[in-house]
């Protein structure tokens, strides 16, 4: 595990997840991201563009191929292989890839719903676009309690992009879920 302090203490430094979320947790519809921003999507190609992307099978699908200039891995079961991609097809395999890479590389969990809430807990930091408006959805979002709000990174009309870092929960509230908790957790 690397420890730099507490906030730290995730068993890897390279990992963040990154989402657009409207005010009641909606983060899409249909197979689809129920809004488009331009701006949201330069954010997030300059933060992305040159790292490895990390998704669900259902969020590739919705997109329709690899993101370019991006290293691409998929989570599916189900998903042939394919050039271009690289597929995992378990959480653990997922976490095996990710510690035997270089400690250099950053690596952007990218959605949807189901690829979040197993990631999260191994991420250090998530970098968060709340929509202002609201929309109908059936894949939702909910920020765990270790993350805590930090640096004010865009804002414009329509959203506001956010850091959330780990960090301890106050007066010993027990966190939503932690990678020690987890039976692949801080010994991978
Ligand atoms: N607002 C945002 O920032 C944002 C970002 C991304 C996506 N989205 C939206 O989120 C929605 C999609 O989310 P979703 O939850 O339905 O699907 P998803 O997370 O994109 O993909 C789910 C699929 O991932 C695979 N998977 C999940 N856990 C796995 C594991 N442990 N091992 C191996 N494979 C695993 C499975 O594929 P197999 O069935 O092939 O095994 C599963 O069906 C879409 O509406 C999309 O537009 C929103």
């Amino acid at each position: 595990m690397k420890s730099n302090g507490w906030a730290m203490e995730v068993p890897f430094d390279n990992l963040r997840a990154i989402v657009a979320v409207d005010p009641g947790g909606v983060i899409g519809a249909d197979g689809r991201i129920p809004w488009h921003f331009a701006e949201d999507l330069r954010h997030f190609r300059r933060l992305t563009v040159g790292h490895t992307v990390i998704m669900g099978r259902k969020t590739l699908q919705a997109i329709g191929r690899p993101l370019p200039e991006r290293n691409n891995w998929v989570l599916s079961k189900t998903f042939p292989e394919t050039s271009g991609l690289r597929v995992l097809r378990s959480l653990k395999n997922f976490l095996a890839a990710l510690h035997a890479a270089a400690d250099r590389e950053k690596f952007w969990v990218m959605g949807g719903g189901e690829i979040y809430r197993q990631l999260l807990p191994w991420c250090v930091e998530v970098i968060c676009t709340e929509i202002f408006t609201s929309h109908a959805g059936d894949t939702f979002w909910q920020m765990p309690n270790y993350f805590q709000r930090g640096d004010l990174l865009l804002r414009t009309d329509d959203f506001a992009i956010h850091t959330w870092h780990r960090s301890r929960p106050a007066n010993g509230q027990k966190f939503s879920t932690h990678p020690c908790d987890s039976d692949l957790g801080c010994a991978v």
